[in-house]
């Protein structure tokens, strides 16, 4: 039985070995021993139970010949019971030492487990948006989740797999050939025979695996598309169901042949491996009782021997397959280090401060900004191409500057595309500037601390995002101590409360995926309503009530006016009614300021904003920026 496991793993461990030939660099080894370190303790005791456990591996057969002789010899019946005894002991204390080596690396994995996607996740959060613009979700999750097992595999094979089973083969080997090296060597000839052939089926499995993979990875994406709820909404208006399910169905059913293919290799194989063991057995009993027969063998020693011989296919075909496979799985190890390896481009600095006490004035100061290229801030393997893209770069601003004092409201206008949401962007700091300086209450945003900066600066844009959460984690978000009070109120102000309310589980409703449950008027209440809780000194609207209708934007404009009250803000406007009540206009063209003043001198002025004005603002059925590109 035991040895049927390890022939399952030293074929599949063939199968993986073709798929990854990655050679693994001497720095990916030094850092796995930087992980090992803190469980070295573990480590060293795991090892200790592995030579314990080979020892007594080995003494069992050696007993049980010895009780052979005894019965040979005519011993007395003391003396067998004394060995009867002995083996008893034998086994009940393997299977304590095998409860122990298994806790110990169970422990030893799963801590490393633990330790990775900790150190993993920390660091993701801690890279730039710009680095989540680019990336697949799903490459970085398995990252997290694949990746990372995968290289605890490694550190645990290599451990159990590979020390434990050398321990157990050397000594195997060492005892037998001391009992009979005739008998050894002859039981060994056999080996070759199915280790050979192992391979090379190997290799051809590794094919089909491959194609299975593909398939399945297609079947997978295919479902978690087709089944999400716009995803399903969009077949059931324009798709053709009976395509999907064909195409679906023949991936299936080439997956199906490939599963009864691989069935059938494994089970060759393990029936070639029995037969192997059972004829070298054969080959004990015969060339052993022979000998026996002749004098020059006592008849425990054919039983010892035997007994080993069953002991030594087991390690033997797992040794086979280890090397491969923990070469594989550390692949795993320097896929995890490439991801811990990025650097973040936006970094705190080690003595960042907090934005000064008091009103908050906004400055930008001669800033050009190109979004950064893809080979900057990502990782091929994530994005899932083979090289990236060092386009990019290319200006989106171009020596902007302007500045708000505390408590001015600022309004950008301009066409979409012009830059107005970028400009937004760089206060926060989710991107750095190439070039010139953002500042907060005369604070260049670079020398601010991350936490200073969420606290001062409050966010709504376009395609207000929610969490899978509940409304009221989805609010808490900003502000966690807020009372249950603070809340209804905030929910109140942006007109929500009545909906809120009405729902079964009230504030404990889980907005579904991407609040889809909600409307995008509601969703983006919901934001509103996040930014009135969290009461930030400086208020940034991207468009903030794009997707209301005019009777629920002009009791949100309310409560957005009182948001407003006192603070600093930058409005990206999409009505005319804002941009009239901002204490200045910046009209954004091809990411520069073009021009610059109140709304009563800009329309003297005759310029773009008055172009804007007639066109954009004045027949309120046109609302140009009502088509502008969502934030990106
Ligand atoms: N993440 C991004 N990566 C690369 N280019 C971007 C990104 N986001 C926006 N852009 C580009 O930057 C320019 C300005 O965009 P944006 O600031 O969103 O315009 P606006 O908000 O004024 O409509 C556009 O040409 C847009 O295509
Ligand atoms: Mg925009």
């Amino acid at each position: 039985m035991d040895m049927e496991v390890t022939a399952w793993h030293s074929l599949h461990s063939a199968m993986n070995a073709q798929q990854d030939r990655r050679p693994f660099s001497r720095t990916a080894l030094r850092r796995i021993m930087v992980f090992a370190r803190p469980h070295r303790r573990r480590i060293y005791r795991f090892l200790l139970l592995s030579v314990l456990t080979a020892l007594l591996a080995v003494a069992t057969p050696l007993l049980a010949g010895k009780v052979v002789d005894a019965i040979v010899n005519g011993a007395d019946t003391g003396t067998v019971t004394r060995l009867a005894l002995l083996i008893a002991l034998i086994a009940v204390v393997e299977a304590g030492l095998g409860l122990l080596t298994r806790w110990l690396s169970a422990t030893l994995g799963e801590s490393l487990i633990l330790d990775l996607r900790t150190a993993v996740f920390d660091h993701v959060q801690k890279m730039p948006v710009a680095f989540f613009t680019r990336t697949r979700t799903g490459a970085l999750v398995s990252r997290l989740n694949n990746d990372v097992i995968g290289a605890q595999r490694a550190f645990s094979n290599t451990l159990s797999g590979v020390v434990s089973n050398v321990v157990t083969l050397l000594l195997t080997l060492a005892v037998m050939l001391t009992i009979s090296w005739q008998i050894t060597l002859l039981s060994l000839v056999l080996l070759p025979v199915f280790v050979v052939p192992a391979r090379r089926m190997g290799a051809r499995m590794a094919g089909l695996q491959r194609e299975a993979a593909d398939h399945n990875a297609a079947m997978g994406t295919q479902m978690t598309e087709r089944f999400s709820a716009p995803g399903a909404t969009l077949v059931k208006l324009f798709g053709r169901p009976s395509d999907e399910s064909a195409e679906f169905a023949a991936r299936a059913d080439r997956v199906r042949d490939i599963g009864i293919r691989t069935a059938m290799a494994q089970s060759a194989f393990i029936t070639a491996l029995t037969l192997v063991s059972a004829l070298a057995l054969a080959l004990v009993y015969g060339l052993g009782g022979y000998y026996a027969l002749r004098g020059s063998l006592e008849p425990g020693a054919v039983v010892a021997l035997a007994l080993l011989l069953t002991r030594l296919y087991a390690p033997l075909t797992a040794l086979a397959g280890a090397r491969v496979e923990v070469m594989s799985a550390l692949v795993s190890f320097e896929r995890v280090f490439e991801i811990l390896d990025l650097k973040p481009l936006i970094e705190e600095k080690p003595d960042a401060r907090r934005v000064p006490e008091g009103p908050v004035s906004v400055e930008f100061d001669k800033v050009s900004f190109g979004y950064p290229s893809a080979e900057k801030v990502s990782l091929a393997s994530l994005e899932e191409v083979a090289t990236l893209d060092d386009r990019g770069g290319t200006p989106v601003l171009h020596e902007v500057s302007f500045r708000a004092e505390p408590g001015q409201m600022i309004a950008l206008v301009g066409s979409s595309g012009a830059g107005k949401s970028t400009i937004a962007q760089l206060l926060p700091r989710l991107y750095d500037t190439d070039a010139g300086t953002v500042r907060l209450n005369g604070v260049d945003v670079r020398d601010l601390s991350a936490d200073s900066i969420r606290d001062t600066l409050g966010m709504v844009t376009q395609d207000g995002h929610l969490f899978h959460e509940s409304v009221r984690a989805n609010l808490l978000l900003a502000r966690p101590d807020a009372s249950e009070e603070d809340v209804w109120d905030a929910l109140r102000r942006s007109r929500l409360d009545g909906l809120i309310a009405s729902l079964p589980d009230g504030l404990d409703t889980v907005v579904g995926e991407r609040g889809y449950r909600l409307s995008g008027g509601e969703r983006q209440r919901l934001t509103i309503a996040r930014l009135l809780l969290a009461r930030q000194r400086v208020v940034i609207l991207d468009e903030a009530t794009a997707h209301l209708d005019s009777t629920s934007e002009a009791a949100v404009q309310e409560a957005l006016a009182e948001a407003l009250a006192g603070r600093t803000a930058l409005v990206i406007a999409h009505r005319l009614s804002t941009v009239r009540a901002a204490d200045r206009i910046l009209v954004v063209e091809a990411g520069r300021i073009v021009e610059n003043g109140t709304h009563t001198e800009l329309l003297a002025a005759g310029g773009r904003y008055e172009e804007l004005y007639r066109t954009q603002f004045e027949r309120p059925s046109s609302d140009g920026d009502r088509t502008a590109q969502p934030v990106r």
